[in-house]
């Protein structure tokens, strides 16, 4: 959308020298676009099917706007798309796009993350390290403070938060006067979430709370706590202003009380911490040894029941996984339903990062994952899926990327500076939320490059796929590219692949991306 609002001001300026009636068109047309834009935003946050019809509309309009080559064209091009912008805005008026408030999840959503929440303790793997380090970190010592304290796990998703939370919940809650353990998610019902911890932290019933005022919840809570020595386990945030109403509501009553929250986000780790004599709790990733035991554990029930032809390819799986349980789990659920044989155990290797297998339990994962791209800002959107045109373990330098984004038009701005300072913005932004890895790190600290996970890759592919956004060769067969991509990416290319590339019809394409014998 920002591309093409840019085009219309392209237009509006006096390089090209249009008639007056179609500057007011294009004028009618911009504003139109700018009121839509901040309803698309909105609705983009979640991965929903409406926006296709305003997804083609934008689609068609760039491609009237790029092959309009002299100025009837320009004008035919600009009537069409005033006439389309008119039909799109009464659908927008029909289906009351703008007051559609995304609703926080909803009853007949199942949160695929659910089914891990229970899993047996006997099923866990390492998981006795980091629970005696929470442990230890939670520990009331004779003559420290009796502040309540706060830790916050933080790690990228599926890396075992909850499930650690979790752990700590169950092992703790029978030393504390009350407790509570609540989800908050993506699109926080706060007065659902204060209502459930009102709920467990009293044990006198309620009745209707769910319309009480949040004000009267809040009040509510504190006064229950009072007095109380609790412990609160507040899972997935994703916003500050989240935490800050619950914040307010878990009152500090000086009773050494304990409150873990889990987040995908450093910052709001950050923020969950700074009030609170809390510790950030970075949560690591299975270690090699520990992967395969859990690897194993769940395909074959113990690692010696693995034929010795397997043991290789699962050497080359798992370096995939770096050591993320949900992925480990994915894959090794994947593989317990194929044919014990090399072959395919080849081939999901082979898939792994391509965005291509279409098994359930990937797509499961994916829609894990997805979770991040959605929350994230619409301009970080682009700037992430562009990254899919990166071979894999390709090490990408922090400020080749920035000038790649300016050069596609992500960035916005004025000057080469700004460009460039927005630039490293939003590569930090992508960090923060741990949907990149930071790499080559100096000694004042300062990043140098990334990678990028192989699950990761895994979404953005498919998703840059699904949008004919980019495609790389290497997922590709060369003569199957889909119809309408908008970047390709040539992945190892030689001569020969090079010159089919050349016979090939690319000019739908936008950009064209080589690394010569890269990976
Ligand atoms: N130590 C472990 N051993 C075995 N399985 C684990 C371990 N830690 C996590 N898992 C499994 O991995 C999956 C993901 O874990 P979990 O939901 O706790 O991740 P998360 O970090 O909370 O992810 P998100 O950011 O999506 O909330 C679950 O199925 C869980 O059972
Ligand atoms: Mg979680």
């Amino acid at each position: 959308m920002s591309s093409l609002l840019l085009k219309l001001a392209e237009l509006l300026t006096d390089e090209y020298k249009l008639q007056r009636s179609l500057r007011g068109e294009i004028m009618f047309l911009k504003a139109e676009l700018e009121s839509m834009q901040a309803a698309l935003e909105r609705v983009s946050e979640s991965p929903v099917n409406e926006i296709q019809g305003f997804k083609r509309f934008i689609g068609r309009s760039l491609r009237l706007l790029t092959a309009a080559k002299t100025q009837h064209q320009i004008a035919t091009g600009i009537r069409d798309m005033r006439t389309r912008a008119k039909e799109v805005a009464e659908r927008r008026n029909r289906y009351k796009v703008d007051s559609v408030v995304i609703p926080p999840s909803t009853a007949t959503y199942i949160d695929p993350r659910l089914y891990g929440m229970y899993e047996e303790s006997e099923k866990l793997v390492a998981i006795s390290g980091p629970r005696e380090e929470l442990t230890e970190l939670l520990m009331v010592r004779e003559g420290t403070s009796k502040q309540r304290k706060v830790i916050s796990i933080v790690g990228v998703g599926g890396l075992g938060k909850t499930t650690l939370a979790n752990v700590m919940y169950q092992q703790l809650k029978g030393q504390f006067e009350c407790n509570a353990f609540v989800p908050v998610s993506l699109r926080p019902d706060m007065k659902r979430i204060l209502s459930s911890i009102l709920h467990q932290v009293n044990e006198q019933s309620y009745s209707n709370t769910e319309t009480w005022e949040i004000v009267k919840l809040m009040n509510k809570i504190r006064k229950v706590l009072e007095d109380k020595r609790c412990f609160i386990i507040i899972d997935d945030i994703w916003d500050e202003s989240a935490w800050n109403l619950m914040e307010d509501a878990l009152v500090d009553n000086n009773c050494c009380s304990r409150v873990i929250t889990t987040t995908r986000i450093a910052g709001v780790a950050t923020s969950c911490c700074c009030l609170n004599d809390g510790t950030i709790y970075k949560l690591k990733s299975l270690s090699h040894d520990n992967s395969k035991k859990l690897f194993y554990k769940r395909i074959f029930d113990c690692e010696d029941s693995c034929q010795p032809e397997l043991k290789e390819i699962s050497e080359k799986i798992l370096r995939k996984c770096y050591g993320m349980p949900l992925a480990i789990i994915t894959i090794a659920s994947l593989l317990a339903n194929k044919p014990r044989n090399i072959n395919q155990w080849n081939s999901v290797h082979s898939s792994i990062g391509s965005g291509t297998e279409n098994f359930p339990s990937m797509e499961n994962m994916r829609q894990i994952l997805s979770i991040s791209y959605y929350y994230l800002p619409s301009y970080l959107k682009p700037c992430l899926l562009y990254l899919s045109v990166f071979p894999e373990d390709y090490t990408i330098l922090r400020d080749q990327l920035i000038r790649r984004w300016i050069a596609e038009g992500f960035i916005h701005g004025n000057d080469v500076e700004t460009l460039h300072n927005l630039g490293l913005h939003y590569f930090n932004e992508l960090i923060n939320r741990s949907m990149i890895q930071p790499a080559l790190i100096n000694d004042r600290g300062i990043v140098g490059a990334c990678h990028v996970h192989d699950m990761v890759l895994d979404l953005i592919t498919s998703l840059s796929t699904k949008e004919n956004f980019a495609v790389t060769s290497h997922h590709h067969q060369l003569t199957h590219l889909p119809k309408r991509i908008h970047r390709f990416s040539l992945h190892n290319s030689d001569e020969e692949h090079s010159r089919t590339e050349v016979s090939m019809s690319l000019s739908h394409v936008r950009s064209l991306i080589v690394f010569p014998g890269a990976t």
